[in-house]
């Protein structure tokens, strides 16, 4: 059985660092407030010019010297991403030029926050229908671009940054004891459009800016995560206490707490970045990977469940032996 492993992780997080201190001069906020309610305390803007995919191309260097790879090494390069640098071409093939990529193929997913989940799902099908070989999975985002400054619901909520691995295919038992993706689950429901937008877009002639309703969101988070979670382990037959970490995304400390509670699993297994990153959509899976890696956290054979929810809503989860 052909299984999509992965040999290489990386991250690349801005230099400006916004503490939640700053945002008390222009808006009627507090740093109580936003770590109370979020567990936020920091949160890394791009600079001035810089562009998502200078920050995925930044974390895709990474993850490559990590893997011992060139660009010319992958197959293809999968980037999720809801703030790509322009409407066209993908923020992707942006990312495949800088990185000395002539061959393959490479293209953008857009699921906002749940864009990781949904990337690595289609990078494990490639891998595993033999298309591909070798691919890179990108998460990156610069939100900072989408915030209405001020709203003070949204604005203390999101970062900028982003996260890669590399995926390369290996032949395994088919059993859960190989390592690499072993089960996937998505999902998405249209109907709950109005909870969590931007009210603009190519086809409406303006950028716009991030809406959300925050309790409506977190209503529907810890229910469909901590089903989605499940769902991917029961298609292996794996029980939530084998799993070594949980890799949620990171929108908030509640909704994470909530989740692996509901699943079981106390949070001395749950690899949490959000203080020091805040929500940095689909950029925040690959890295909390690549953050829990440096901290000694998830180590080589550990069983991971990652999942996230956003935007559409769309939603799923990945079980994976790293
Ligand atoms: N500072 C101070 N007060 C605030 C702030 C702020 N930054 N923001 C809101 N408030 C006020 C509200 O106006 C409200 O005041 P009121 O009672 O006078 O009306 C009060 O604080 C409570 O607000 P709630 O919205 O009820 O607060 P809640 O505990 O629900 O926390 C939050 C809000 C943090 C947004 C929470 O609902 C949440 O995290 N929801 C999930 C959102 C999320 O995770 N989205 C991302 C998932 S999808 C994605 O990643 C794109």
């Amino acid at each position: 059985t052909t299984r999509a492993v992965v040999i290489g992780v990386g991250h690349y997080l801005p230099e400006r660092v916004v503490e939640n201190a700053e945002f008390e001069k222009s808006l009627d906020t507090s740093d109580e407030w936003i770590r109370a309610r979020s567990g936020i305390e920091r949160r890394h803007f791009a600079a001035e010019g810089q562009t998502t995919s200078d920050l995925a191309v930044r974390a895709s260097r990474a993850a490559l010297a990590d893997a011992g790879l060139a660009g010319d090494d992958l197959d293809a390069i999968i980037l999720a991403t809801s703030t790509a640098d322009l409407t066209f071409p993908s923020a992707a093939t942006m990312v495949q030029a800088e990185l000395g990529m002539t061959r393959g193929f490479a293209f953008d997913v857009q699921a906002v926050c749940a864009g990781f989940i949904y990337a690595l799902a289609n990078a494990n099908a490639l891998i595993v229908s033999g298309q591909a070989k070798r691919v890179l999975v990108i998460g990156a985002e610069t939100f900072s671009r989408i915030m209405d400054w001020t709203d003070r619901t949204t604005c203390v909520l999101f970062g900028d940054g982003a996260g890669a691995l590399v995926l390369e295919a290996r032949e395994g038992a088919g059993t859960n004891a190989d390592r690499g993706i072993l089960a996937t689950d998505l999902h998405s429901d249209g109907r709950f459009r109005d909870i969590l937008y931007v009210d603009g877009g190519v086809s409406t002639q303006n950028t716009g800016h991030l809406r959300m309703q925050g309790k409506e969101v977190f209503r529907h988070a810890v229910e469909k995560l901590a089903a989605t979670a499940t769902a991917a382990l029961d298609k292996i037959g794996m029980e939530a206490q084998e799993v070594d970490w949980v890799v949620p995304h990171q929108a908030n400390i509640r909704i994470i707490a909530g989740t692996a509670k509901k699943l079981g699993l106390p949070m001395e297994r749950v690899v949490v970045t959000v203080q020091d990153h805040g929500n940095t959509s689909a950029a925040s899976i690959p890295l909390a990977l690549s953050v829990g890696k440096e901290r000694g956290q998830i180590k080589p054979g550990d069983v991971l469940v990652t999942e996230a929810i956003g935007g559409g809503l769309a939603w799923g989860s990945v079980v994976l032996r790293w």
